[in-house]
């Protein structure tokens, strides 16, 4: 709420993208989500307003017609987000979350829904990039000192590593089961690939510049979102690339993309506290946290964009409903890692697994290289 406080009705029934949704869409939708899986699945209530969470369905309503559906405006949105929220905690009044029910046991329905709202803030501000004059609303706090300096790449030994979440905490469940996998050896990136390394690369090359970058005029690149110009920070994260430009650039440094196993494995020990997450500053930054292996700035800044293809794990189960995860299968989605400075602390762990279309750049993603060991 905070993030669209500042803005009227009008800004929020703009069609800014046709990739994006107008942010009414996303509130609605989130109040909706919660309406259907807590009040009506779990607390066994009847629907608010009939037949309106179809409105609101992702599968169903494409991205690019949904401010043309007859969704909550105004007053009228406001008012069932705050019903919705009242009989939220009215059902979790009442609810037994130690019993057999799958949904509420250890609040996982709970967990679902507010991991389910944060996503949904990153989407927003996928959106708000455009919204010329969009003020980020809170100051940013002190940043941590940057990783200490150490070799460009780090070895990883082959062998058997645990992949996945474990047991005892909300994942969702594409991140299940936990199970083990032989890696063979190989090397990656002590770093993100950085604003200063991509433009060395356009330099080279004369690739296509990541979406909001344009030129200054002076045969470099300004920051071009919230409809303003700033500068780019040479060592903080590149941003912004799909994952044909995250593949180009590292066939033209002699490496690869690490597979998202690889990735897991690089990752494990990193700390989200010490990461840029939760729009702490509305940009990347020099990477701080790095993991057990020493690798830097796995969790938060830039997702990574992997060489893998979404799939279940083996001996996958849906849960708690198939569209989650299972409707995306198969159809070739590159796999991304880590969160980005958009995404909230709650959501991100290192079995976290996000997804799109290889040609998406509007949402937060960087990269860094991987090479055989
Ligand atoms: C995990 C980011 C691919 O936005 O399509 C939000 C998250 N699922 N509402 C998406 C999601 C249902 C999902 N991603
Ligand atoms: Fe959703």
């Amino acid at each position: 709420m905070l993030l669209v406080e500042q803005l009227g009705d009008e800004q929020l029934n703009t069609v800014y993208s046709p990739i994006l949704s107008p942010l009414a869409w996303d509130l609605g939708h989130i109040a909706s989500f919660e309406e259907l899986w807590l009040v009506q699945r779990a607390g066994g209530r009847a629907p608010l307003h009939g037949e309106l969470g179809r409105l609101y369905d992702a599968i169903e309503q494409p991205r690019a017609g949904r401010n043309e559906l007859p969704i909550l405006r105004g007053a009228e949105l406001r008012s069932y987000m705050r019903e919705v929220r009242e009989r939220t905690l009215d059902v979790l009044d009442g609810a037994d979350l130690e019993g057999d029910d799958p949904l509420l046991g250890d609040g996982f329905v709970y967990e679902l829904l507010l991991a389910h709202e944060h996503q949904h803030n990153e989407t927003m501000l996928q959106l708000l990039q455009m919204v010329p004059g969009y003020e980020p609303p809170l100051p940013p706090p002190l940043a941590p000192d940057p990783a200490p300096e150490g070799p460009e790449t780090i070895a990883i030994d082959g062998g058997r590593h645990a992949i996945g979440a474990p047991g005892d905490r909300f994942a969702y469940d594409n991140e299940r089961p936990r199970h083990e996998v032989e890696v063979g050896p190989f090397r990656i990136d002590r770093l993100p690939v950085s604003n200063g390394d991509f433009a060395a690369f356009l330099a080279a090359t004369g690739a296509e510049p990541p979406l909001y970058w344009e030129p200054d005029g002076a045969g470099g690149w300004i920051d071009a979102r919230f409809g303003r110009s700033a500068p780019l920070d040479p060592d903080a994260p590149v941003v912004h690339v799909d994952h044909r430009q995250a593949s180009a650039f590292a066939a033209w440094a002699g490496k690869r993309l690490p597979s998202e196993l690889e990735w897991e494995v690089a990752a494990a020990g990193s700390d989200p506290a010490l990461a840029n997450l939760d729009h702490d500053v509305f940009a990347t930054r020099p990477p701080a946290a790095v993991s057990e292996r020493g690798v830097a700035g796995m969790l938060g800044d830039a997702w990574e964009w992997t060489s893998s293809a979404f799939e279940g794990y083996p001996g996958f189960t849906a849960f708690p409903y198939r569209e989650y995860s299972e409707e995306f299968f198969g159809r070739a989605y590159p796999v991304l890692r880590g969160g980005s400075w958009a995404t909230r602390r709650s959501v991100i762990r290192i079995s976290f697994r996000n997804w799109d279309l290889p040609e998406r750049r509007q949402i937060f993603s960087g990269f860094r290289c991987a090479e055989d060991g």
